[in-house]
């Protein structure tokens, strides 16, 4: 399997699973299969509210011996409502309580943006800290010390802009070393791939397949189907692969972990077998030529009316 490499020498398996809209009671045997299958990349957060389930999972599997702690690499999220320094640390503990862990491999901030203290969703802008009162700096400054205390081996952020992203560069003490974005061919984000490229940040592909199955609540009514686009199809029934394993391919030629979320056992295997095909120039080019900035994880909940976060403050564009 290829990997990306760390500065430290550590490496990420690139295919990883994602648990992202995995029910408690289905995501157990998800985790399960997967380790079983080969899966040594587990993608976690708080906030989905499973990491308990996939936790008896893990350690099922390190107590039978199908794999070694050290061979695995998970991957969590600090949710919005722990932004304050010392709430950083408590929320890392209880992640690691519900996995059953002694560390993680790599932590990462879920999204800039920051809620009250307590506000688990915002049901109104009021529920919203800006940044200037909650600022990332001193967020990052208690993650690094995560580092320090072995908590993490590294730590990283999600959803952040070039710009929030170069902000971070600017002041940190431990760079981050990842940026967990939506990526597809719909969203390609390419001046995004040059600068992390250049700035020596890794790159993970959400929502690789699009994402189907988000609360209907969330989704656009003229919503394009990624697994169902013609050129997708075409060139997946040319390898005789399935349209995700191309999606899959895409991401890990363009050099980005990639998390594509399953539960079924058959699924999540066809998945890890993309690691084994290839797409050419061609093909490359033509899954080039679909961008069309389309995102399926607007962040509209963030920027509710009263909100100190807009849709362009959010994404800076
Ligand atoms: P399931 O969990 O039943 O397999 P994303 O990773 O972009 O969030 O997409 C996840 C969605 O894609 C889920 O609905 C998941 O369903 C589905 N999915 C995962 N793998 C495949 C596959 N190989 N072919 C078709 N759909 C898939």
């Amino acid at each position: 399997m290829q990997t990306l490499a760390f500065e430290n020498g550590d490496t990420l398996p690139i295919i990883g699973l994602g648990t992202w809209k995995s029910q408690p009671g289905e995501v157990h045997q998800a985790v399960r299969e997967a380790i079983r299958a080969g899966y040594r990349h587990i993608d976690c957060a708080h906030i989905y509210g499973n990491e308990k389930e996939v936790g008896q999972a893990l350690n099922e599997a390190l107590s039978a011996g199908e794999v070694r702690r050290e061979e695995l690499w998970i991957t969590s999220k600090l949710w919005n409502s722990a932004h304050a320094p010392e709430d950083v640390a408590p929320a890392l503990r209880q992640t690691l309580s519900d996995l059953g862990l002694d560390y993680l491999d790599l932590y990462l901030i879920h999204w800039p943006v920051a809620h009250k203290p307590g506000v688990v969703f915002p049901n109104s802008g009021e529920d919203l800290l800006s940044l200037e009162e909650r600022p990332i700096a001193a967020t990052w400054a208690a993650l690094e010390t995560l580092v320090d205390e072995g908590l993490t081996r590294h730590i990283g952020v999600s959803n952040f802009s070039i710009r929030k992203l170069q902000a971070l560069l600017e002041t940190a003490r431990i760079k981050p070393a990842m940026n967990q974005i939506e990526l597809h061919p719909y969203l390609q984000q390419n001046s995004m791939l040059a600068f992390c490229h250049a700035n020596g940040v890794h790159l993970t592909a959400y929502s690789p397949l699009g994402s189907f199955d988000r609360p209907e609540a969330f989704k656009a009514a003229d919503e394009p189907v990624l697994l169902k686009d013609p050129v997708i199809v075409e060139i997946a029934e040319r390898h005789q692969a399935s349209p995700a394993q191309v999606l899959i391919r895409w991401a890990t030629q363009r050099g980005t972990a990639v998390i594509p979320k399953s539960v079924n056992p058959e699924r999540l295997r066809q998945n890890l077998a993309a690691a084994d095909q290839e797409l050419d120039g061609s093909d490359m080019d033509r899954i080039a030529a679909l961008d069309k900035h389309r995102r399926y994880v607007s962040g509209a909940n963030w920027a509710q009316p009263g909100s100190p976060y807009t849709l362009e403050n959010l994404w800076d564009e």
